[in-house]
């Protein structure tokens, strides 16, 4: 079994892109299955910050092939604004970064029609990031989609004018206030769709399955987190794909069978940017501090992370529904310094304590119930070894290990690629 998948485990920017980063040595692919430029992967080393959207955060490493997968939606002119950051590497991106002649393009129209979405909503808006994501996967679902394989055939300017044409009509039945120039935006696609044509095609799952039978080693990144799963997640406040396991074998065209580990990424407490439930959320000096001390900052809109303690119902949850192997702790070095630490264990729904995960996570069906966990004031940040950590941080992991089951393999200790303790 040739495929270890690398998954979010809460609301997103648990950290992946450092892992992946990480981790990439030992894969000869690195693949990206779903999701697009609404994801933020960062990435620190030399003294250097990147932040990817589209591309494989295994991109830095010599050897590594980079996909993006089937299951991705690519905005072109985000993705040539990547490639234009990355050209002072002096990368060979033709060898290195691959991509799915099935993956769905996003037109200036979607971003368009999600921000008239969005607008529409008034107090239900989702939060999105405005990045034509949900607009996309509507057109891919309902058949009408523009695929990156489209752009190898004469007709596919016809195919754009008539979609385009369309969500205009759509726009103005929104009648929401959005002004646009649509012959700019479109004059900024077309230029970028050329260079995206000068990158290299691929039917990438017969691709990834020769790899396999060829013994090549493959890691598959997700994006986002679980509970932002389009099925699993707390819906309707939730991404537009599958973020959790199975999305990787619908998003890349690998077969069940063929995965091996599942890597579980989160961080020691929780965040999550955008609108929705989130129980452990915390509105005093705490959650500030988390906040300011994290640098809880979205990667793609820069918007303020809501911050809060573990919630382990919801990790529970999580860990199941992906069959998680293997679990990562990142930023532990933000919890330093605090007196007590608080952990969910339970949640208190209509009058019962129950540990599961109910259909319903809003404030007003659960109170989230804590086991308390001494804090510890050691800076975490220089350690180079898990025999350095104090002694409250060790009870602290062992003490999720336990109720989660699965081992804890790494624990981030700071941004940079060597902060990273290997467990
Ligand atoms: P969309 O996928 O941009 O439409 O956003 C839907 C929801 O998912 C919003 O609450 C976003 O804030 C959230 N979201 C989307 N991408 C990310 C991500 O990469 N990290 C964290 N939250 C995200």
């Amino acid at each position: 079994m040739a495929v270890d998948l690398l998954l979010g485990l809460q609301w997103g920017d648990e950290g992946k892109g450092k892992i992946v980063d990480v981790l990439t040595r030992n894969y000869d692919i690195i693949a990206r299955f779903q999701g697009g430029p609404n994801a933020g992967h960062t990435l620190e080393f030399d003294g250097i910050k990147h932040v990817l959207h589209t591309i494989p955060s295994g991109i830095f490493h010599e050897d590594a092939i980079n996909l993006v997968g089937n299951g991705v939606v690519i905005d072109p002119v985000i993705f040539q604004k990547e490639l234009d950051n990355l050209s002072r590497f002096n990368l060979d991106i033709k060898k290195k970064l691959l991509i799915s002649r099935k993956a769905h393009l996003i037109l200036p129209t979607h971003r368009l029609l999600d921000a008239a979405s969005e607008a529409s909503k008034g107090k239900a808006k989702i939060g999105s990031t405005l990045k034509g994501i949900g607009p996309t996967y509507m057109d891919k679902t309902g058949r009408n989609g523009i695929r990156v394989g489209d752009l190898e055939l004469d007709n596919w300017q016809e195919k754009y004018r008539a979609l385009a044409d369309k969500h205009e009509r759509m726009i103005d039945f929104y009648k929401a206030d959005i002004q646009y120039d649509l012959a700019e935006l479109e004059g900024q696609f077309f230029k970028a769709i050329d260079t995206l044509k000068s990158l290299t095609f691929i039917d990438s799952e017969e691709y990834l399955y020769r790899a396999q039978a060829e013994g090549k080693t493959i890691l598959a990144e997700g994006a986002q987190g679980s509970l932002l799963d389009i099925d699993f997640g707390t819906y309707p406040f939730v991404t537009s794909s599958n973020t959790t396991a199975a999305g990787a074998c619908t998003g890349l065209g690998v077969a069940p069978g063929a995965i091996n580990e599942v890597f579980g990424i989160f961080k020691a407490y929780t965040t999550r940017v955008g609108s929705g439930p989130f129980p452990t959320e915390l509105f005093d000096e705490n959650g500030e501090t988390m906040g300011r001390v994290g640098n809880e900052f979205g990667a793609t809109t820069g918007r303020p992370r809501r911050c809060g303690w573990l919630d382990l119902v919801a990790l529970k949850y999580a860990v199941q529904v992906n069959g998680v192997t293997q679990l990562m702790m990142m930023k532990g070095d933000v919890l330093s310094g605090f007196d007590k630490l608080k952990v969910c264990t339970a949640y208190n729904y209509k009058g019962e304590q129950i540990s599961h995960l109910p259909y319903n996570i809003e404030a007003e069906n659960v109170t989230p119930v804590y086991t308390e966990l001494n804090g510890w004031k050691e800076d975490l940040t220089s350690m180079k070894d898990a025999s350095q950590f104090p002694a409250a941080l060790n009870a602290y992991i062992e003490f999720l290990e336990d109720e989660l089951q699965v081992p804890i393999k790494i624990v981030s200790v700071g941004p940079d690629r060597t902060q990273t303790i290997h467990r």
